[in-house]
C-alpha cells in the first residue's frame, strides 16, 4: 500500500526539511514523510509494505528477516511511496530492547551516571558493555515516594541491534538522525497533552504491547504474546481456507458479518472465529490495565489502541463492556495537515502508522 500526495506549490518554505519516520515491524515496514510549513506539520507521503512476501510467507505474517532482505523491502516502499528525503528517524522494536522502571534511594540524583550502570546489571542479562544504556528520572526529586525511593526509567538496546538497523539504513541510502525504542514513538503519536494516566496498546502481528503513560512519561510497559496474526491463523483453520484468504477476509469484513456464501458448508462464521481468538487477548489487556490501576491506586483515563491490529473493523464495539475504560483508536495523522478528501482514509489507516508518525514528529521538533 502506498500513497503519495500531489506536490503543492512551495514558494514560502524552500528551506523546510522533509523528515521520514521508519517503523520496521515484524510483519510490515511503515514510512511517513512530514515537513513543517508555516509552523504546521504537513503530511507529504506515507506507505507500508508487507514483509511476508520477502520471507516466502503470507501478507500480515510476522517475519524474522536478515538486514539485507529488510533493506530490499524498505527500498521498495521508499520508491512506491515517492519518498524524497533521506533524513530518517528509526524505531527499534520493543522486543529488542529493555525498558524497565527501577527504584533507587532518594538523594542519589546527582550520581545517577555512576549508580544506574551498576544497578542495571541486575536487570540486563548481558554484559553492560554490550548495550547502549540510557535513563530518565520519572519521580519528581522534590517529592520522593513514601518509601523514600525515586523511580528511574531504564532503557537498554543491544549494540548488535543498533548495528543491524544502521546497516539497513546505509543499504537503503537513508541517514538515520536517531534510533528510538518504539514505545516512545507510539505514545508521542497517540496522546494529547492530558495529565491523567493513559494506556497505549499496540496490536502488532505476533505480539501486543501495553504501555502506561502519565504526564508524557512511561510508567510501565509489557508485552503480551498474542497478536493480530493469531486471528488470521485461527480463521484459516476454522473456516478451512488458506491463510492468505483468511487475511484478506479479516481485513475486508473484520467483525462485521459478510454476506452468506451460497452453498457454503455449515460451520463457524468469520466473525465467530475472530471473536473467539480475540477474547483471550482482550481479557489479557483488560487484566493488565486493571492490574496497573490497582497497583498505582489510580484509574486509567483512556485506552488508546494503535498498530495494524487495531484497524480491525468493529473492534471498538466488540470491546465495549469488556474493557472498563474508555477506548479510542489512535489518530496520529490528526496531528498533521493533509487534504480534506483524505480525512477518512487517514483516520482509518492511522493506528498502523502511529510509530512512524511519532518518529517523524520528534525529528521535526529537533529541527525546530
Ligand atoms: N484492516 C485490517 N483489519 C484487521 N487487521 C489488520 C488490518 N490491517 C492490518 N491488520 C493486521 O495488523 C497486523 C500488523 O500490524 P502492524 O503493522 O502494526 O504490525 P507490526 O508493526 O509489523 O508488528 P510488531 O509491532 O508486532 O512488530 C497484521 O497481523 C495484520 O493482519
Ligand atoms: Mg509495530
Amino acid at each position: 500500500m502506498a500513497f503519495s500526495l500531489p506536490a503543492l506549490p512551495d514558494w514560502f518554505s524552500k528551506k523546510a526539511t522533509s523528515v521520514l519516520g521508519v517503523d520496521i515491524g515484524t510483519s510490515s515496514i511503515k514510512v511517513v514523510q512530514l515537513r513543517r510549513e508555516h509552523g504546521r506539520v504537513v503530511l507529504e507521503t506515507y506507505g507500508a509494505i508487507a514483509l511476508g512476501p520477502y520471507a516466502g510467507q503470507e501478507i500480515g505474517r510476522a517475519t524474522a528477516l536478515p538486514a539485507e532482505k529488510i533493506a530490499e523491502a524498505l527500498k521498495d516502499v521508499l520508491r512506491e511511496a515517492n519518498v524524497t528525503t533521506t533524513d530518517a528517524a528509526v524505531a527499534i522494536p520493543y522486543s529488542s530492547s529493555l525498558v524497565s522502571v527501577i527504584k533507587l534511594p532518594a538523594g542519589i540524583e546527582k550520581n545517577l551516571a555512576t549508580v544506574v550502570p551498576i544497578e542495571a546489571r541486575k536487570y540486563i542479562p548481558v554484559p553492560i558493555n554490550e548495550v547502549l544504556l540510557d535513563w530518565f528520572m520519572i519521580s519528581d526529586p522534590k517529592h520522593p515516594s513514601p518509601d523514600g525511593k525515586i523511580e528511574v526509567l531504564l532503557v537498554a538496546i543491544h549494540n548488535d541491534t543498533i548495528a543491524k538497523f544502521r546497516s539497513i539504513m546505509t543499504e537503503s541510502q537513508l541517514l538515520p538522525s536517531f534510533f528510538e525504542i518504539e514505545v516512545f514513538s507510539a505514545t508521542r503519536a497517540a496522546l494529547d497533552h492530558g495529565l491523567a494516566p493513559v494506556a497505549v496498546v499496540d496490536m502488532g502481528a505476533a505480539t501486543t504491547k501495553f504501555y502506561v503513560v502519565e504526564r508524557g512519561i512511561i510508567r510501565e510497559s509489557h508485552i503480551i504474546n498474542q497478536g493480530a496474526q493469531n486471528l488470521t491463523l485461527a480463521a484459516s483453520r476454522a473456516l478451512g481456507i488458506s491463510v492468505a484468504q483468511a487475511e484478506e477476509r479479516k481485513r475486508k469484513w473484520g467483525l462485521n458479518d459478510p454476506p452468506p456464501t451460497p452453498g457454503a458448508a455449515p460451520g463457524p462464521s468469520l466473525k465467530q472465529s475472530l471473536e473467539l481468538t480475540l477474547s483471550p487477548l482482550v481479557a489479557e489487556v483488560a487484566r493488565t490495565a486493571l492490574g496497573w490501576e490497582q497497583r498505582a491506586n489510580q484509574a486509567l483515563s483512556t485506552v488508546v489502541l494503535v498498530g495494524g491490529g487495531a484497524t480491525l473493523k468493529g473492534l471498538q464495539d466488540f470491546l465495549r463492556g469488556k474493557i472498563q475504560n474508555e477506548v479510542r483508536l489512535g489518530d496520529p495523522f490528526g496531528k498533521t495537515q493533509a487534504p480534506a478528501f483524505l480525512e477518512s482514509i487517514l483516520k482509518e489507516a492511522g493506528p498502523e502508522f502511529s510509530v512512524a508518525v511519532g518518529l517523524a514528529l520528534r525529528r521535526l521538533q529537533e529541527l525546530g
